[in-house]
């Protein structure tokens, strides 16, 4: 194993009713600025459950609405507008990662008297923030304990993933009940995301993490049990819980304990397509990771056996290492597919007339992979195999 830190400040509330802690964690007579996405919440009672608490709290109540799926930086500028002009001294997010991640942007920008781009591109440091609190409403991202947030600048078609411990929630409310009402396609795209975020973990290179390694094929396991009931019974508190809690382990630091940390390769392509694209972030992962795992594997079949073997109960008997592996592989395909997540660009209407975008925006930074690292020419085969 690694030396390793581990540190997380997010206050977990977990379960049913725990809104109620909102007013107990708010100070009195704060000014608030609620932050939230397309209104799924004022349909399914959570903005009211919110809005009942901010009262008890007696706070000013200010809302930005209408954060998109995949958020942009124009509204983050908006937010920060709204604190500048109003004194907001907290954020509440109520909503999905992209409610979140939205929210930790304005909570730098609201500090920062430059472009928050500078920020979020790293042109400039990050020193101080408002404090932020969240109510999740979608299971997937794990933002709502951890320090990263994922931005899209529509004007240089960029998604850039960036982060600062300064951005960590001070709270965080999940309640599986508001979750009942995420759709069906939305709800798979929430289990892809979980697992690709423990895959992500597991394809690392670092020696003697039994620990580590068992916890996620378990978390893993989890989620191919859970998943197919959940689908099928959107509304069980039992499933709902269970996706809630994975995804928010599945990428709160937990998982990164002694080791190098983990590929990322996958998110960075993933981000790059939905740059261009504008698609659901799980619905790129799932056409995107069983072809990152099929290019990796003929380097190096040995990890992708033991994903074949641990988590998807895969007899090695009789079979090379790249047989076993190869079933693997077609096994996490296979399983994307039963739960009726997208497997082929084609199914966004995408074809190879962008690749060439799609390649540049991947390298936006340096270093896309650790468990392999990818040239363009990887990547590039990745997106044919994807085809
Ligand atoms: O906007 P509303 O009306 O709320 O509707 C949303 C949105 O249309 C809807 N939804 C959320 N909760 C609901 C609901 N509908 C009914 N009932 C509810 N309870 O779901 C839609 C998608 O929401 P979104 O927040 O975009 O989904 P998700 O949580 O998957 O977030 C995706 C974003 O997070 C980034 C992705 O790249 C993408 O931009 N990521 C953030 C990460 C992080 N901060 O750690 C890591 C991830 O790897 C990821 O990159
Ligand atoms: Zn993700």
């Amino acid at each position: 194993m690694k030396n390793f830190l581990q540190y997380n400040p997010t206050k977990l509330y977990f379960g049913e009713g725990q809104v109620k802690q909102i007013s107990e964690e708010l100070e009195q007579g704060q000014s608030v600025l609620v932050v939230f996405g397309g209104g799924s919440i004022k349909k399914n009672g959570v903005y009211d459950a919110v809005m009942t608490e901010l009262e008890t709290a007696e706070a000013t109540v200010y809302e930005l609405t209408g954060v998109e799926p995949n958020p942009r930086l124009t509204t983050v500028q908006k937010g920060v507008d709204l604190c500048k002009e109003n004194g907001i001294d907290f954020l509440l997010a109520v909503g999905g990662g992209s409610v979140i991640d939205c929210t930790k942007a304005i909570a730098v920008g609201a500090k920062y008297s430059g472009d928050p781009w500078d920020l979020i591109t790293q042109k400039a440091p990050i020193e101080s923030a408002l404090p932020l609190g969240t109510v999740l409403t979608l299971a997937a991202t794990g933002s709502e304990m951890n320090m990263v947030s994922v931005i899209s600048n529509w004007e240089t078609n960029d998604k850039l993933g960036w982060g600062s411990p300064l951005v960590y929630p001070r709270f965080s409310v999940l309640d599986p009940t508001y979750t009942f009402s995420v759709p069906e396609h939305q709800t798979v795209y929430g289990i892809v995301d979980s697992m690709s975020h423990a895959l992500e973990h597991y394809f690392h290179r670092t020696e003697n993490t039994p620990m580590i390694d068992g916890f996620i094929e378990s978390l893993l396991r989890t989620a191919i049990e859970t998943g197919p009931k959940l689908v099928e019974n959107l509304d069980s508190y039992e499933y709902r819980e269970t996706m809630m809690y994975l995804s928010t382990t599945a990428f709160n630091g937990t998982l990164m304990n002694g080791t190098d940390g983990g590929d990322w390769a996958s998110h960075r392509i993933e981000h790059a397509l939905s740059a261009v694209y504008d698609i659901p972030h799980g619905g790129g992962l799932a056409i995107l990771f069983p072809n990152w795992i099929e290019h990796v594997l003929e380097d190096d079949p040995s990890r992708v056996k033991q994903l074949a073997v641990n988590v998807f109960g895969i007899s090695p008997e009789g079979k090379s290492d790249l047989e076993t592996a190869r079933e693997g592989a077609q096994a996490l395909r296979d399983f994307w597919d039963t739960l009726g997540a997208p497997s082929r660009l084609a199914d966004y209407d995408i074809d190879d007339s962008d690749f060439d975008r799609i390649v540049e925006k991947t390298f936006i930074k340096p270093g896309v992979g650790t468990y392999k690292q990818l040239d363009k020419d990887s990547v590039r085969d990745i997106l044919k195999r994807s085809l």
